[in-house]
């Protein structure tokens, strides 16, 4: 199971360790729930997908956790960032990243959001049929165009967006008509966009819209006389979260679907693209790791409740896509683990449950839990759910832990209230 966990992670004397620093203290530090970060995991995951997109560029999918200390890691990294909000593309600005080292995305781009990319000079992915007139009168200079080639990828529907009729990009005529439209408001129209989906386990839905994409440039070519110099693959690139998930490296998928798309182009006939790619989730996922306190420990004929001291406000990807997920008793890694339990969240729901069984040393109030591969969307799709402050995390390395993101306070939450 400590596969799941960061590259850094060692257990010694019964403890765990991220980056040379022990849960153990970090909870003392910091309380919990604590979101832990792997800056050398962060970074070698950075590295192998450059080097898997050889010429390409690496846009960090904000979304899967936006935070201004990874982004600015990353961008050392030479990754630039996706960013689909204000909020987002906030983040990045803090982080340091300049124009060119964003993409602008969304479905519903507000106005103000278009014209934040104008001023700060990012391309935009053009996602609706009025977007080529929003983005020229916002004052957008480059851009590209998202198209839905109508392939079903094989993960849970609700992070699926490559199949037809999804909310997100344009089928193929109106993709088309999309590029005509920008071209003839002057727009530099750099390249398509495409993302099938998010948790790929394979390579199989990415390898198909790669080959229908090269179709759909070629007809541009045919009918418009216009040829994409980028192709932006987006994300998707899956992890393991689980012992039982079988996913490959995602820097070999994302090798793939280069090397793929770079034969595709060419064997329809047209010059080879560069290369851009949006992972999120493979970039951080692996890295972080959720630390909880165990409270209350209720042992029921039909199974035995183990309640932390979080659940679906600062992870609800169990209610969302049926996320599975495992615990390691992180101040007692060295005792049998001999009883199956379920981890209970401390919300008003039923359906918080963070995991539905887990082997632990018997559980009892008190002991410390680090649950893996919680590094995606997870603090990002936080809520404040029973008003609860949102977690803190910390990024950790060569024994030392440095806050990126402190704890919310009840004030915190109070200050938005109009009496
Ligand atoms: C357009 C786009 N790019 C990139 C991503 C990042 O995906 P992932 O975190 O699965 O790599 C997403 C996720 O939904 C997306 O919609």
């Amino acid at each position: 199971m400590l596969d799941l966990f960061p590259d850094s992670t060692s257990v010694d004397g019964g403890q765990l360790s991220i980056g040379g620093v022990r849960a153990s203290e970090l909870e003392v530090a910091h309380g919990t729930p604590l979101v832990v970060l792997c800056e050398e995991t962060i970074q070698a995951r950075a590295r192998a997908l450059r080097q898997a997109v050889g010429d390409g560029r690496v846009f960090f999918g904000t979304k899967a956790l936006p935070n201004v200390a990874v982004l600015r890691l990353l961008l050392s990294e030479g990754i630039g960032a996706d960013v689909a909000s204000s909020g987002e593309l906030a983040f990045a600005r803090n982080a340091g990243l300049g124009g060119g080292d964003l993409v602008v995305h969304g479905n519903n781009k507000a106005e103000v959001l278009l014209a934040e990319a104008a001023s700060v000079g990012a391309p935009v992915v053009l996602d609706a049929p009025d977007e080529p007139a929003l983005a020229a009168a916002a004052g957008v200079r480059q851009a590209l165009v998202r198209v839905t080639l109508g392939v079903d990828a094989d993960t849970h529907e609700a992070i699926r967006t490559g199949h037809h009729g999804s909310k997100f990009g344009l089928p193929p005529d109106q993709a088309r008509a999309a590029v005509s439209e920008a071209l003839d408001f002057g727009l530099d129209v750099m390249g398509v966009h495409v993302h099938v989906g998010s948790q790929l386990a394979d390579f199989d839905a990415q390898a198909e819209t790669i080959v229908r994409l090269a179709a759909f440039v070629a007809s541009c070519r045919d009918e418009l006389g216009w040829v994409a110099r980028v192709a932006d693959l987006g994300g998707g690139f899956g992890i393991r979260h689980h012992p039982a998930d079988e996913v490959p490296e995602a820097a070999e998928l994302a090798a793939s679907a280069a090397t793929t798309a770079r034969l595709a182009f060419v064997e329809a006939g047209l010059p080879q693209p560069e290369i851009w790619l949006e992972p999120g989730r493979c970039l951080v996922g692996r890295a972080g790791i959720t630390l909880y306190r165990v409270g209350s420990v209720k042992r029921l004929p039909e199974r035995t409740w183990v309640a932390v001291d979080g659940g679906m406000s600062d992870n609800p990807r169990p209610q969302l896509y049926d996320a599975r997920y495992t615990a390691l008793s992180a101040a007692r890694t060295d005792e049998p683990v001999d009883e199956v339990v379920s981890i209970a969240g401390m919300h008003c729901e039923s359906g918080d449950v963070l995991i539905d069984d887990v082997m632990l040393p018997s559980p009892r109030r008190g002991d410390l839990l680090a649950v893996p591969a919680t590094g995606a969307y997870t603090l990002a799709m936080a809520s404040n759910y029973n008003g609860v402050p949102r977690p803190a995390a910390v990024l950790v390395r060569g024994g030392s832990a440095r806050l990126i993101r402190r704890r919310e306070t009840i004030e915190d939450l109070l200050r938005v209230e109009v009496e």
